[in-house]
């Protein structure tokens, strides 16, 4: 990717908490690949903001390789995109540290996501959870993207890292570009398979309620069998129709049939062949994801290979601002 080229910048992150799930990959990761031609894409995988809850180092370690195959196994292409992991680009801790100083107290303490993880881990209310958007701030901010795709537990964030932008630039003089969230147009919220007025959640304690994007057919098509639904028998999208709406919802992004030809599909065959039907269709969605990731994770030369200029490709980007952001600030050149 050129530094120089007048495409409009999209930034976006995950955390490396464990193999993404169907939610994350139609909701997200697929369309962050369908991105890459039409915008300057830099997507990162990010081990500093999953620090803010206890994790097991060894573990981190693990799921933050695992995580950046995954984002290539999904379509991220090295080549078109910035892919990298936060934690070898130190402009981000940089920025984070300036940001903080045009981050106040108050805003930070109305995030709910704070008031909901302080809930969850009451021992353990550490002063990097408090900071955690300032930090997402800093990843969007370093690169002045002009887009952010999100989705709606991110939106309260992304509305403060465009407040702290707004407050730099008062206060410094125009300079941030204040982002834009970017809503895919596709993308769908995939419902917990077993209580389908929920998000499919990577944290569910039930595991036939999260389809895993590395789970083989079997286990994809026995989840989705087991799927919760209602007590009627007909195949159409309707309200109070939660498990069967999800699960059209899913059928329809996979095949790319539009609700009434499914409808028509399934009409008079009830629910049973309509689940196995869905559990096929996304076995055989995933199948090249599945693939992909066994080549890559059998050759960590070229995944390193990969992180390894992503990291560059991203510092270079974003200590250009950093150099920047301490001039503006009044700290003493360096050289
Ligand atoms: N906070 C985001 C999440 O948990 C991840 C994230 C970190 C992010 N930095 C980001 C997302 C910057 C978008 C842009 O989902």
């Amino acid at each position: 990717m050129s530094d120089t080229s007048n495409k409009k910048i999209i930034f976006s992150g995950i955390q490396p908490t464990g193999i993404f799930t169907l939610g994350n990959y139609i909701g997200a990761i697929s369309n962050w690949g369908r991105l890459q031609d039409e915008y300057s894409c830099i997507y990162s995988i990010v081990d500093m903001h999953a620090i803010t809850v206890r994790q097991d180092p060894v573990k981190l370690r693990a799921h933050t390789l695992e995580a950046y195959a995954l984002l290539l196994a999904c379509g991220i292409d090295p080549e078109k995109s910035v892919a990298f992991i936060q934690s070898h680009v130190k402009t981000h801790a940089e920025l984070n540290w300036v940001l903080s100083c045009s981050t106040q107290f108050g805003e930070l303490s109305r995030m709910t996501q704070f008031k909901d993880k302080s809930q969850k881990h009451p021992d353990d209310i550490n002063a990097g959870l408090f900071t955690y958007p300032v930090l997402m701030a800093a990843d969007i901010l370093a690169y002045n993207a002009d887009l952010v795709p999100i989705g709606a537990d991110q939106k309260q964030h992304l509305e403060l890292a465009r407040n702290v932008a707004q407050r730099f630039n008062g206060k410094y003089g125009e300079f941030f570009t204040v982002p834009e969230p970017y809503l895919p147009p596709v993308g769908a919220r995939v419902m917990s398979l077993q209580d389908p007025v929920r998000k499919m959640s990577k944290s569910d304690t039930n595991p036939n309620a999260v389809i895993f994007i590395l789970d083989e057919p079997d286990v994809i098509i026995r989840k989705f069998r087991k799927a919760v639904t209602d007590s009627s028998s007909e195949v159409r999208y309707a309200d109070g129709k939660d498990g069967i709406n999800n699960l059209m919802t899913v059928y329809s992004v996979v095949t790319g049939r539009s609700f009434g030809e499914i409808e028509a599909e399934f009409e008079g065959r009830g629910y049973g062949d309509f689940k196995t039907a869905v559990g096929e269709a996304v076995a055989e969605h995933l199948k090249p994801v599945r693939d992909n990731f066994k080549r890559l994770t059998a050759d960590k030369a070229y995944l390193k290979e990969c992180y390894t200029k992503g990291a560059e490709a991203a510092e270079r980007i974003s200590q250009k601002t950093v150099t920047k952001v301490y001039r503006k600030v009044g700290f003493v050149d360096k050289r």
